[in-house]
Parts: structure tokens; sequence; C-alpha cells
């Protein structure tokens, strides 16, 4: 069934209203975040921030089907976006073609998000031109945390120039959006000027075309994990921590189960 969201009324929003992104691995945060949000990003952050896995290069393409699945079966109204994992799209845009259609195939997705600018632009294309709508993603492409050494600020001093033709490149090529990722403020807005595809940033400052934010971080779900781009709009984890010390207190002083969560041995007599 074609989705009420697709990539082109996506492409039509430039220059309107923010678009509101947030990430999302799982059926009822999907939910949560369907009734908000223009779009869903099934990240591959869900390696780091759901399997415990100490960077992105890890995940692989059934984990991004699964929680691919997970995430559109929750989703109505939002568009959802699944990330091509590593490993899995750069070696030739035939590789890329084959798992991006898998991707879109086995979850129903409209399109899938790449890492990479000018060198992935023959790509892009390569899949735009066959049913294939791509979200690029320049700037920090954590992917290539190995090459960059590190998750640092991309696009300062002379490094803005790349970001800037990265940015060009992904547009000429095709894609109906890009994410900016750790990209100086006053770099995205010149990108967000110059191009007449939304960008969608992440510690990329106020005057990208969209935000999104990895949701486990923005509801404060982690306590060890706090860049300076995040917000915190919420302290899931201590409340679970709490939650989660009262039942343990509460079992070993025999203070649950209560009579009201148990069941007696016999039926109470109806009058
Ligand atoms: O994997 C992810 O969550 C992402 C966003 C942070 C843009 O790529
Ligand atoms: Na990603």
């Amino acid at each position: 069934p074609v989705r009420p969201v697709l990539p082109p009324d996506i492409l039509a929003r430039k220059g309107g209203a923010p678009l509101v992104v947030l990430t999302a691995y799982s059926t009822p945060v999907a939910r949560l975040v369907d009734a908000h949000c223009d779009m869903v990003l099934v990240g591959d952050s869900v390696g780091m921030v759901i399997h415990g896995l100490p960077s992105t290069l890890g995940v692989t393409m059934e984990m991004m089907i699964l929680h691919g699945q997970a995430v559109v079966r929750g989703t109505q109204k939002a568009m959802p976006i699944i990330d091509m994992p590593f490993g899995s799209y750069e070696e030739s845009p035939q590789q890329a073609y084959r798992n991006a259609a898998r991707l879109m195939a086995e979850t129903g997705a409209p399109c899938v998000k790449l890492e990479g600018g000018q060198h992935m632009a023959e790509t892009i294309a390569f899949l735009t031109a066959r049913g294939v709508p791509v979200m690029a993603h320049i700037g920090l492409t954590p992917q290539a945390v190995n090459t960059l050494g590190g998750y640092k600020v991309v696009g300062r001093a002379a490094e803005a120039e790349k970001v800037m033709a990265d940015a060009l490149a992904v547009e000429a090529a095709g894609a109906f959006s890009v994410v900016l990722e750790k990209v100086p403020e006053g770099l995205s807005r010149r990108v967000t000027e110059r191009l007449s595809i939304p960008t969608i940033g992440i510690g990329a400052g106020v005057h990208c075309d969209g935000q999104v934010l990895v949701v486990d971080d923005m509801l404060g779900l982690f306590t060890d994990f706090r860049p300076k781009f995040v917000k915190r709009y919420a302290e899931l984890g201590k409340a679970a921590d709490e939650a989660i010390a009262a039942y343990a207190a509460d079992v070993r002083a025999r203070a649950f189960p209560a009579a009201e969560h148990s069941f007696p041995d016999e039926l109470p007599v109806k009058k």
C-alpha cells in the first residue's frame, strides 16, 4: 500500500515548517514518534543504542530488516527511513541496489539512507533512477569513524568546502534530503540556503530544514552518553532505575506481589 507521506512530499517541504525526525527501533516507540513527527528513522545507531555494540560497524542487514519491520508496523502517518548498514552499499551501485531493494521489500519502507557525499553520488543516482529514494548523510559519518579518527565536528576551516561539495553532489545525484551531522552552524546554514533539498541537522545548528535526534538520547535513557548536541527532554533512565530499585526492594521484603496482584483460590460469590 502507498504510504501517506513519500519522499517527494518531504522534498516539497524545503523552506517550509521545520521537518521533525526521531529514530525508533521498536513498534511501541515508533507509535509514539509517529504521533508527533514527520519521519521516523531506523538508524544504524540501533547497534550501539539497543545491541551494545562499540560502533555502528557491526550492524547487519538482518538487524536493519528486523528493526525496520517493527518500526514500519508502528508507523502510520510519518515516513519511515531505513539506514543501509556498513558494508552493504559501498562496493558498487549494484551491491547498493540489491541491498536497498531488500530493505524496502522486506520492511515496506519507501526509502533508505546511506552515508557519504561525492564518492557515493554515482550510487545515489543509480538507486534513485531505479525506484529507491535516497536520503544522504554527510558531515560526520559514523560508519567512517576509523578514517575520520573519531566522532569530531566536520567542516571547520578548509574542510568546509568539502562538506559543501558533498552536499551539492548528493543533491545533483537525486537525493531527496540530506542529513548534516556535527557540522558547524554557519556552514550548515550556507548549505541549507544553497540546496533545493531539505537538510536535516543533528548537531548542525538551528538553520537546517529539519532536525533529528536519537530517541533514546533525548529521552535520557542513558546516563553515560551526553553529547553537546543532545537536549534531554526527559530522564527516563533515572525513572527506570528508581522503578527497578523499588521492585527489587519490594520483592526482597515480600511487599510484592500484594493480594490485588494475586489470584484467590476461590472465586468471590456473586450476590
Ligand atoms: O543512525 C542514526 O541514528 C542516524 C541519525 C543520528 C542521523 O544516522
Ligand atoms: Na545512521
